[in-house]
């Protein structure tokens, strides 16, 4: 089957849970205090350590890094795993119900992931996990990644020789042939055990990665991978050129001989959405309703309102080392900082009409009364 034409394909969905939310807000309730509730869902970046330097990556990228040198002190720390695992007991008391891993670094170069993913699937915390899976993992873990709800390989590559080039790994420890087998060992664990684990891949474009976007498919598909996820490389600084795929991209994507393999061509991805012009900040005072109700923590256990605010610590709105996450989140601090976040004055957002649509729905002034939120049934992203 020909598939529609990727320029026209719509992209996965970053914002899905965040509109599920406002329409049961507005079922349940005319006003809701946004300052007042605790996150639904937490990103974790367990350590800044990383066994590659993609060549797209802010973080690890020779290049790439100079860029956020000023506001952000890199310095491969990762998180204390007896604070990591108190952490999580605390989120569950405060009604917190997915977690999923990413990072500055890689999820799966922290030392102590199979101790937290085990806690976690102990309190029912659904888990998502995005790694470049290319490093030695224990069998332990491979069975811990298939109990989480979804695992994302970001595959950026085609075959061994592309793999090098792209990723630039550390040590030859990492290989393209040890992501696939974690990757089939990990499907095997799935399927044998019949576990609801969606496990995906993730390939970033851009001039280095183009020639490969054929055997990504490939492998993806001879691995019993379900769906591939070709998302355009989004710089620090982005113009308007340099996050769209450039037209000869487009076609190569067109010529590629689908088959009935699932195939996401990310056209509309993240940062980009900000650039729509019907998208852009009108109101320079809408604050970030979104980072209500999920919230990132870096390695040093620094709270960030998302992944994007990340790379400059001047966004920190507190740290988890020395208090529970309840004291934390609900302190004045914190809530003040919150309402302080401008949306006009963020690194590219995605979350911009969302926020627009929950500021209709916040009720001034905050009422302080905490409250958890209930899952949205059939939501499938955390
Ligand atoms: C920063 S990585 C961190 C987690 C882990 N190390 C990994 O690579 O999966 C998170 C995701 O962002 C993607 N990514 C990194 N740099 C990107 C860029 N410039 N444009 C688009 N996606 C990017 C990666 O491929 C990965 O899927
Ligand atoms: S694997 Fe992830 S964190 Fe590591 S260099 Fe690549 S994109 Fe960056």
């Amino acid at each position: 089957m020909k598939p529609q034409l990727a320029s026209e394909k719509k992209i996965y969905d970053f914002t899905k849970s965040l509109r599920h939310f406002s329409s049961l807000v507005e079922q349940e309730e005319s006003k809701i205090d946004f300052a007042g509730i605790y996150p639904i869902h937490v990103r974790i970046e367990p350590t800044e350590l990383c066994n590659l330097r993609c060549n797209f990556c802010i973080w690890h990228d020779e290049i790439r890094k100079e860029g956020i040198k000023d506001t952000v002190n890199m310095k491969n720390r990762f998180m204390d795993p007896d604070r990591l695992i108190n952490l999580i007991k605390e989120f569950k008391t405060c009604g917190v119900q997915a977690v999923s891993f990413t990072g500055a670094g890689d999820p799966l170069a922290y030392p102590y992931m199979e101790r937290v993913l085990d806690e976690l699937h102990k309190q029912e915390i659904c888990v998502g996990v995005t790694s470049n899976f290319s490093m030695p993992i224990s069998t332990d873990l491979v069975e811990l990644l298939a109990k989480c709800v979804w695992v994302r390989w970001s595959q950026n590559a085609g075959d061994s020789q592309s793999f090098r080039v792209i990723h630039n790994p550390k040590n030859n420890n990492s290989t393209f042939e040890r992501a696939k087998t974690n990757l089939q060992a990990l499907i095997n664990e799935v399927k044998t055990k019949e576990l609801p684990c969606e496990i995906n891949s993730s390939v970033v474009v851009n001039k280095l990665s183009r020639g490969a976007l054929e055997n990504c498919i490939k492998t993806s598909d001879q691995l019993g991978i379900k769906t591939i996820q070709f998302r355009p490389d989004v710089p620090l600084n982005t113009d308007e050129d340099a996050i769209s795929y450039e037209p000869d991209i487009i076609k190569e994507f067109d010529n590629i001989d689908f088959r009935n393999y699932k195939i996401v061509v990310d056209t509309n991805l993240e940062r980009d959405e900000s650039r729509q012009p019907d998208e852009s900040v009108k109101n320079p005072s809408l604050a970030c309703f979104y980072s209500g109700f999920t919230t990132y923590v870096a390695a040093n256990f620094d709270v960030y309102p998302c992944c994007y605010t990340r790379i400059d610590k001047k966004y920190v709105l507190g740290n988890l080392k020395n208090q529970t996450f309840k004291n934390f989140w609900e302190t004045p601090e914190r809530i003040s900082k919150f309402f302080d976040i401008k949306v006009a004055n963020c690194p590219k957002c995605p979350h911009v009409s969302e926020n627009e649509h929950l500021e209709k729905l916040s009720v001034e002034p905050p009422t302080r009364k905490f409250r958890k939120i209930n899952r949205i049934s059939g939501d499938k992203f955390f």
